[in-house]
């Protein structure tokens, strides 16, 4: 359940930037070293809004490694902006006929036309890629731009240039200024062939051409828009200095005549019945295209009836997108597969007997979860009804029951992870009391499937810290069998070799893959050999330093759900040791011990009951506490200290200090602050303006000191 910012505690919000910091990085890193981005850009951006709406309202818990830091990360911030001359519109859409010849009714009322005069449209396939705005001046290619929001959009000159559809120097006749806008698309064909690529290396799929395409013109490097091959279709128009021809259809006859791709589909028609059969025609042939269309396009075809019509918001009067329904196809579920995320998500997956789907081949489709499963009551053998809409992944629509096989028996949903088999729970929602949908694994770090992000956290800058250790080393490491558990970090000094070897092998696959991508001989550079044993020497070290580690990174380490920074520090403080910690997690009432914490709830302390009830966690754990020395935090170690392990609530305006800056000195003291006075509490300091707290202290015969007196007591 998400919160919104306004309703966020001080504690929620840290955790929420830690974990924002956190899936913003990954996917930073999956868009730029892996080019596979796993969410959309709309998606990215609410996350860094999010992340900015929280540091705005708690200003002090902004980060080093806050993502607001950050600049570059998105191709929003990577290519400059070009303001379009004339707006990049969108069109409205019809989905039925009746849709259609509303359309063409408002056109003729608008125009005050009858029945009988004779309105011509264009009709064109409507391209399902990403739209271009292309300028040429004196006929030469000078500026290439996306859509944006319409009004502004990025500058991919460069990388439209190696797109051989787009002609760089126009033929013949051609106004002095002229932007042509058409849809950079890529073909099934294409699509498949880098898709097959990806596969055999090991790398992540595209979902679908349009995405693939769109990416494809957002790469910083060229060269890797070129290595993708990219088509372009002309259709429209931005700045002309002057006009070539009257119709659209003698515009796209121009087009065709200055060197562009003009869609060899797109037709005059004179009627509402040549339109509809345009429409039904071209549906029919949809499959077989080899491209991704999404409807068909009406254009009123004459230039001056356009300027006429004009524009109602973003869209003009005169045009209206067809759209097709989303593709259906029936097939059989051959199997459910189970694949574990990085968080232990379970997400059941559809194996499909593969089957053409507008045009593309589905084997895989979506189940979302378990109760969706229950709920269209989907079995292994049934025949189903696959739907493809676009960009998303294809989705099961229904069960054809008619056509059931006897027997087939209702799908029981995995209480086991089938990656590491430990148990696969749903956990309760602390708020609604409802259970959560997804089931996950808890089988954490010994979970082949998370172990890699797992690691990853370990090493991070609020876990085990260690210093230049993040990114692609832990999965190679992973690979080559040199990482297994968190303990194997601080055993790779013991075997320097084996680890160069890694590195060095590593960096020779992605030099031969790159150089297949590029298709060219990698220009001899000087020897890596030095450069990689300085990179084993500084590896080394950096683990070294982080031997001894403090209690909260240790148990921020592991990766307990919903443990991150501060819930972790709170465990720590509470325990004398990390050995305590972990006898006392062994024992029946370890998550009563746990729910004694202040700020720690049951969701949490069961979280953490169930991570040590795995026997491989506590060995995992065993294994950690071999290598590594780990430092209490908890209270009473501070020699002299007058507030050891007194419990202190600090009330009303300070004056000397910030309630902050107070409460670490106090923390630094061991002594523990509380947020509210109860019968547990030792001191309350009370500054001008304490109110209620104050009147709780009475009422528990608390003792309450003024600032001055506090800092008398903590020695100034
Ligand atoms: S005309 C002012 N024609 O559809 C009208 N658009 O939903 C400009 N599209 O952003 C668009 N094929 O990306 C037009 N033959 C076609 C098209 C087409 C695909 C896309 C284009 C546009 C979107 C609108």
């Amino acid at each position: 359940m998400i919160k919104t910012v306004d309703k966020l505690t001080k504690a929620e919000a840290a955790k929420e930037l830690e974990r924002l910091a956190r899936e913003i990085a990954e996917h930073d890193r999956r868009y730029h070293a892996e080019d596979a981005p796993a969410i959309s850009d709309a998606a990215y951006d609410a996350l860094k809004r999010r992340n900015d709406a929280i540091e705005a309202r708690f200003a002090d818990l902004v980060r080093p490694d806050s993502p607001s830091h950050r600049v570059g990360a998105r191709p929003s911030e990577k290519f400059a902006k070009v303001v379009h001359a004339r707006p990049m519109l969108s069109l409205d859409n019809a989905f039925s006929d009746e849709d259609v010849a509303d359309f063409v009714a408002r056109v003729r009322r608008f125009l005050g036309w009858k029945e009988s005069d004779q309105l011509i449209f264009t009709a064109e396939p409507k391209i399902d890629g990403l739209s271009a705005s292309l300028r040429y001046e004196k006929g030469v290619f000078v500026q290439g731009a996306t859509r944006g929001d319409g009004s502004e959009g990025e500058d991919i000159t460069a990388n439209l240039r190696t797109i051989k559809d787009i002609p760089l120097r126009l033929q013949g006749e051609v106004p002095r200024v002229f932007e042509v806008r058409g849809e950079v698309y890529m073909t099934h064909k294409d699509f498949f062939a880098l898709n097959a690529r990806q596969e055999k290396e090991g790398k992540p799929l595209f979902v679908n051409p349009r995405n693939t395409a769109a990416g494809a013109v957002r790469q910083l490097d060229p060269a890797m828009t070129a290595a993708r091959p990219l088509h372009f279709f002309a259709y429209a128009w931005g700045e002309a200095s002057a006009m070539p021809a009257d119709t659209q259809w003698d515009m796209l006859q121009t087009f065709k005549s200055w060197g562009f791709k003009v869609n060899p589909l797109i037709r005059r028609c004179e009627s509402m019945d040549e339109i509809l059969a345009f429409y039904r025609h071209t549906e029919q042939r949809r499959a077989s295209l080899g491209y991704d269309i999404d409807g068909v396009v009406y254009k009123v075809d004459r230039l001056d009836l356009q300027e006429r019509l004009g524009f109602v918001s973003r869209s003009p009067r005169w045009a209206i997108a067809h759209k097709f329904p989303a593709e259906q196809a029936e097939t059989v579920l051959l199997d459910i597969d189970i694949q574990v995320g990085r968080t232990g998500k379970l997400a059941p997956v559809a194996k499909l007997k593969p089957v053409t789907v507008g045009g593309v081949v589905v084997q895989n489709a979506t189940l979302h979860n378990e109760d969706e499963i229950a709920r269209k009551d989907v079995r292994v053998g049934d025949t189903v009804v696959v739907q493809r809409a676009g960009d998303v992944i294809p989705q099961i629509v229904r069960v054809v029951l008619e056509k059931r096989p006897r027997g087939a028996k209702p799908y029981q949903f995995p209480y086991k992870c089938p990656a590491c088999g430990s148990h696969a729970v749903r956990e309760t929602d602390e708020k609604t009391g409802k259970e959560e949908v997804d089931r996950r694994c808890t089988g954490g770090l010994i979970c082949p499937a998370q172990a890699v992000e797992r690691l990853r956290h370990f090493v991070s800058r609020d876990a085990f810290d260690i210093e230049g250790f993040g990114g692609t080393y832990i999965e190679t490491l992973f690979e080559k069998g040199l990482l297994k558990e968190p303990a194997d970090i601080f055993r790779l000094a013991k075997k320097p070799e084996a680890l160069d070897r890694a590195l060095a092998e590593r960096r020779a696959e992605l030099s031969a893959e790159r150089r297949a991508r590029e298709g060219k001989d990698e220009v001899a550079k000087k020897s890596k050999k030095d450069d990689d044993s300085k990179l084993v020497e500084n590896l080394l070290s950096a683990i070294e330093a982080r031997r001894k580690i403090g209690m909260d990174r240790f148990i921020n380490a592991l990766g307990i759900r919903h443990v991150g920074e501060t819930n972790a520090r709170l465990i720590a403080r509470h325990f004398p040791s990390i050995e305590a910690f972990v006898g006392a997690m062994e024992s029946d009432d370890a998550a009563a011990q746990l729910n004694e914490i202040g700020g720690i709830g049951d969701v949490l302390a069961q979280a953490v009951k169930d991570f040590f009830d795995e026997p491989h966690n506590r060995k995992l754990v065993d294994h950690l506490l071999k290598e590594v020395e780990v430092v209490p935090l908890a209270a009473p170690k501070i020699k002299g200290s007058p507030v050891a392990g007194k419990t202190v609530v600090f009330t009303g305006t300070l004056e000397k200090m910030t309630r902050q800056e107070a409460k670490a000195r106090a923390e630094s003291l061991g002594a523990k602050v509380a947020g509210s006075v109860s019968k547990n509490t030792d001191l309350v300091v009370a500054g001008p303006g304490a109110g209620s707290k104050l009147a709780d202290a009475q009422k528990h015969g608390v003792q309450v000191i003024d600032e001055g007196a506090w800092l008398k007591m903590i020695g100034g």
